[in-house]
């Protein structure tokens, strides 16, 4: 057995057995540039229980991880939190080799992993459920659409482990198996890529996680992941991050987002941020042939305007912009203010048509654009400017209010 196949005990009873990929780069569309783990957990109370499973391809790292513990085919249980395949590929495999008396889903997990396996013999737990598993009880607590309809915790209060599933990872691989052990603005910041580029949409059901969770007050130990290091010193502080987000608070802050074909629509984004820094707001430029969608994503999380420029071409916005904008749509940024900018040759398209996809993110348009023809003069500029002063202005009376 290699070093990189042990086990990590994480509390008296439990072992982390998962995954780590280093080399995924792509979740979904989210630039997961540091890679990421897929966390599966040994519990060795009485009977041995499974949580989770990992990504198919990395079924012998789980298989040699639990070996290094105890004989995998001592496993009775497996509860799969949510299914996912990151979580649930290597799960049919998993019981064919090594036939565990009983495999526990929420409702719509059963339903779930039928759709995706054809596996027809799992068991369906209810909210509040709990289950003996010898040396102690696992109770479920559903976490429907965060962020699948199946999703689930699972909680053992023998160690005070949360077994969170998806919620409070965050894609980054290490060899280090609590976030204590990293620095703490990495953790911040991979903890909101993860929040915004995963849960953004699902904000309010989020919310109303945070406020269970809170009047359940479980005496939490650990907050075990199914991606990332595991929280064990700063649980109180990503929950209040959690909450926060959920909230969607906006800081005086705005991203100017734009491409440009001949620096035209980059002259107009810098002079709107000129015009946005004059009025007090810091902005931050992300031309898109520079920046990846789920960047953009993040610093929306607290952001409170967003503005768009793109040049006209064959009478459309450039394909960088759609891809962003498409993506931001589905993510359902919220408290937002914004207007579209761009330049354009014979033919004015472009920011008609991003005010129209503003709209449609319900974002408040506090302006219908600036259009530039060709390259940006100097009373075109000062548009721009003006245009940062407004959209700065109005953000500040908003987070005033
Ligand atoms: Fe990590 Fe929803 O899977």
């Amino acid at each position: 057995m290699n070093h990189t196949s042990q086990a990590i005990a994480i509390s008296e009873h439990v072992h982390w057995v998962g995954a780590i990929d280093w080399d995924l780069r792509d979740f979904h569309g989210y630039a997961t540039t540091r890679g990421t783990s897929y966390n599966a957990y040994l519990i060795t109370a009485g009977e041995v229980t499974l949580v989770d499973t990992v990504k198919a391809p990395f079924r012998d790292e789980l298989l040699a991880r639990i070996a290094s513990v105890t004989e995998p085919g001592k496993i009775r249980t497996i509860i799969s939190n949510h299914a996912e395949m990151d979580h649930s590929g290597s799960l049919p495999a998993l019981i064919d080799a090594l036939k565990p008396q009983r495999v526990f889903a929420s409702a719509l997990g059963v339903q779930a992993l039928r759709d995706h396996f054809g596996l027809k013999n799992i068991t369906p737990v209810k909210d509040g459920q709990a289950i003996d598993i010898g040396g102690g009880e696992l109770t479920f607590y559903e976490t429907r659409m965060l962020h699948w309809p199946d999703s689930m915790f699972t909680w053992y209060a023998g160690d005070g482990v949360l077994f969170s599933n998806d919620a409070f990872g965050m894609h980054l691989a290490s060899v280090e198996r609590f976030t204590d052990e990293l620095p703490w603005p990495l953790i911040a910041e991979e903890t909101a890529r993860y929040y915004a580029n995963i849960l953004m949409p699902l904000s309010k059901l989020v919310g109303r996680l945070m406020e269970r969770m809170q009047a359940l007050a479980l005496p939490i130990k650990l907050v075990a992941t199914d991606h990332g290091p595991i929280w064990r010193q700063d649980i109180a502080k990503v929950f209040e991050l959690y909450a926060r987000w959920a909230a969607q608070f906006k800081t005086r802050k705005a991203v100017v987002v734009y491409d440009t074909m001949w620096g035209s629509t980059a002259r107009m984004a810098r002079a709107i941020a000129d015009g946005l820094r004059e009025a007090g707001v810091s902005a931050r430029l992300m031309s898109m042939s520079g920046s990846h969608r789920s960047e953009v994503a993040t610093e929306l999380l607290e952001a409170g305007a967003l503005l768009v420029g793109s040049p006209t071409l064959n009478r459309n916005i450039f394909p960088s912009l759609a891809d962003v904008m498409t993506y931001l749509k589905g993510l359902a940024p919220r408290n937002l203010i914004g207007a579209a900018f761009g330049s354009y040759g014979w033919s004015s398209q472009a920011v008609g048509q991003l005010t129209d996809l503003l709209r449609q993110m319900d974002v408040e348009v506090i302006d219908e654009g600036v259009a530039a023809v060709y390259v940006p003069d100097v009373e075109a500029l000062e548009r721009c400017r003006t245009l940062g002063r407004r959209v700065a202005d109005r953000l500040t009376e908003r987070i005033k209010r």
